[in-house]
């Protein structure tokens, strides 16, 4: 699509949300590293995101200034996109004097407009960060500050601003405000819709498979069945495996071949709980058993499918992307996703992986997936990770840990259902606790595992609230599992954020 929005990616765990935003105000965005600038064609606007790094430090991430003022178009940066700004018009940037994260107050400076045009003037804005800038060039207006009297709004010219918080996460009150206010300086924009969207998709399907055969790795999830449906509609004709690796949930490996054979479609299924669960004996450590659940399910899946793959179609999308990026992009590794092993991503560099939803979050690929026709209950089911259920066993994963999981999960499932939850919530489940508490069964002392339900309300998994479930589903669950689920005499109800927890256990 021509003159996209380009967002340059200098590693910020929330740099595709500042996309995702853009969509939703109806543009279309794409991600770029900072190398790219020059690829983009005529981008409509650049934003800059935060990242990691110091501009202090050697080698820090950098942009092509020179090029970037030639665009002459409407350029925002964020946090560190702001400093790297600074720095370029001669400005300075120092060490803060604490690291500042979390919720702060913008203060609009009288007569500001611009980006911060129509504000109220005093909200609330999310901060995540510890350079600032000290001195500011001598063209720079501050057209907005924290209680402190810090600069946290710029703007050094009519093209570039810069902003110190982060406009693009929920907590920053009016950054939906302060990005519409943004593109508003800007020519041509672009559209975004997604059934146009879907038609680059298939566009860019049929460029990367080039006559290639694919093979596809299914599970019943959104993701991989939004995958299978976009191939099919692209006219690949792909070989399907399912790998049963004995972590899912009850009745979902029938599932799975139900929703295929009402596609049409036909699925290879191996049986290999019992690998699984030998190689996960005695591991404990979270990273090592998605290590050895990622490189299994490699192992099991090639020895399906012989090792001369031509190409392998993956339904990884932005999130696990960004989770799991490692050395070779700027973010944090914060935990290894099944889809991003060595393995793999030796393959990726061979060109022999395509992952087409890669710039999408769940909600869109659902979107997606209606598009395509898929049925509402598999569309709208919540998401599932890759290394199943033992990333809900803390500790060592052992047959009767899942058992009790898998047990206490579709009694949990099944009342939300009743309950007409379900739909409400992003994702629900049940974890073991792995430790054994006393409690009295019957007249009877017992000595046996506790359960946590979990349930949250999310917008992209990047960030979750614990959901406000009536007490009295929660009394119902509680009775039910104890009633019915031998091994377990505790019920606990998870009542984390995410930050800082994340959604599942592991
Ligand atoms: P966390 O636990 O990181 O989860 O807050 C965020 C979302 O990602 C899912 N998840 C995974 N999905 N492979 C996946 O495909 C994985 O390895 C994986 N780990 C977590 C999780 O269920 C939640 O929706």
């Amino acid at each position: 699509m021509d003159h996209p929005i380009a967002v340059i990616d200098f590693g910020s765990q929330y740099t595709q949300l500042i996309v995702r935003r853009i969509r939703e105000l109806g543009y279309f965005s794409r991600l770029y590293q900072p190398g790219e600038l020059r690829e983009v064609g005529a981008p409509a606007a650049v934003i800059l995101s935060g990242g990691p790094r110091s501009t202090r430090e050697p080698n820090a991430p950098d942009i092509d200034f020179e090029f970037l003022k030639s665009l002459e178009v409407p350029v925002l940066g964020i946090c560190y996109g702001m400093q790297l700004l600074n720095l370029k018009f001669g400005g300075e940037v120092a060490p803060g004097n604490v690291r500042e994260y979390g919720p702060a107050t913008l203060l609009v400076e009288p007569g500001a407009d611009g980006i911060l045009n129509g504000l109220k003037g005093h909200s609330q804005i999310w901060m995540s960060h510890s350079d600032t800038v000290s001195t500011l060039p001598e063209e720079c207006r501050v057209i907005g500050r924290n209680l402190d009297g810090v600069p946290v709004a710029l703007q050094w010219n009519a093209c570039f601003h810069g902003i110190q918080f982060h406009p693009e996460v929920s907590h920053t009150q009016e950054g939906t405000d302060i990005l519409r206010n943004f593109l508003s300086l800007a020519k041509d924009l672009p559209k975004f819709r997604m059934a146009s969207f879907k038609d680059e998709l298939i566009e860019r399907v049929r460029r990367e498979v080039g006559g290639r055969k694919v093979v596809c790795g299914v599970s019943g999830g959104v993701d991989s069945s939004v995958l299978a449906a976009l191939l099919h509609e692209a006219g690949v004709n792909a070989r399907y495996i399912f790998v049963d690796t004995g972590l899912l949930r009850e009745n979902e490996a029938k599932e799975v071949q139900s929703l295929f054979s009402e596609m049409g479609t036909e699925i290879e299924t191996i049986d290999a709980s019992d690998r699984f669960l030998s190689a996960l004996a005695e591991v404990t450590d979270p990273e090592e058993k998605r290590r050895i659940i990622g490189r299994l399910f490699v192992d099991i899946f090639f020895g399906a499918v012989g090792q001369d793959v031509e190409l392998l179609a993956q339904g990884t999308l932005y999130p696990d992307v960004i989770e799991s990026a490692t050395s070779g992009s700027i973010a944090a590794t914060i935990k290894t996703h099944h889809n991003r092993v060595d393995r793999i991503m030796e393959m990726k560099k061979g060109g022999r992986v395509i992952e087409p939803l890669d710039e999408l979050f769940k909600d869109e690929v659902r979107q997606l997936g209606r598009i395509l026709g898929l049925p509402e209950r598999v569309v709208s089911r919540h998401p599932f990770p890759g290394p199943g259920l033992a990333v809900r066993c803390p500790g060592e994963v052992t047959r009767e840990k899942l058992e009790i999981v898998r047990h206490a999960d579709r009694i949990f499932i099944d009342l939300l259902r009743e309950r007409n939850w379900y739909d409400s919530v992003w994702q629900a489940y049940a974890a073991i606790i792995p430790v054994k508490t006393v409690g009295v069964k019957g007249d009877e002392r017992s000595y046996e595992y506790a359960m946590s339900l979990r349930a949250v309300i999310s917008e992209d998994a990047m960030t979750a609230q614990w959901a406000q479930l009536p007490y009295e589903l929660l009394g119902e669950a509680s009775n039910r599992i104890l009633n019915e689920v031998p091994g377990v005499n505790r019920v606990l109800y998870d009542i984390s954020t995410k930050p800082p927890a994340s959604i599942e256990w592991e």
